[in-house]
């Protein structure tokens, strides 16, 4: 599966940007990873535990910002975030008895969450701020 392209999910907010970028990273990597023949299951655990701690990270992050810039959609995207860390506690309990068909469902998920979450959910807050201060 290719890699994802981070300028793809842009929202022209550094701060969320950055925070975007190292996401698709892990993702990428998560992604190169089970492709690799030699997976194994330590690697991913190690992955996983990042991605976990920093999605946690990144919404704390966003949502402080969304309350900075008075987004009328907070309490709603409070509730997505909520979800993911959910899926994410989910897979991440799971991984650790079933090793590569759960690394095969992070990788979907990964793809989803961040090109759904991020270009559907994140995009909405971005265009209140634009529409509020434009850049
Ligand atoms: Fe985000
Ligand atoms: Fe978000």
């Amino acid at each position: 599966m290719a890699a994802i392209d981070p300028r793809l999910l842009y929202l022209d907010i550094p701060e969320m940007d950055r925070d975007h970028e190292r996401l698709v990273a892990i993702a990428n990597r998560i992604s190169a990873l089970v492709e690799r023949p030699d997976f194994r299951a330590k690697d991913f655990a190690a992955e996983l535990r990042e991605l976990k701690a920093y999605t946690i990270e990144h919404f704390a992050r966003e949502e402080a910002y969304m309350a900075s810039i008075g987004y009328p959609g907070l309490a709603g995207h409070k509730v997505q975030h909520g979800k993911i860390i959910e899926a994410l506690a989910a897979l991440a309990a799971e991984g650790a008895t079933k090793g590569a068909r759960i690394a095969l469902s992070l990788r979907l998920f990964t793809q989803v969450w961040l090109f759904e979450h991020i270009s559907g959910h994140d995009g909405e807050y971005a265009k209140f701020a634009m529409a509020k201060a434009p850049r």
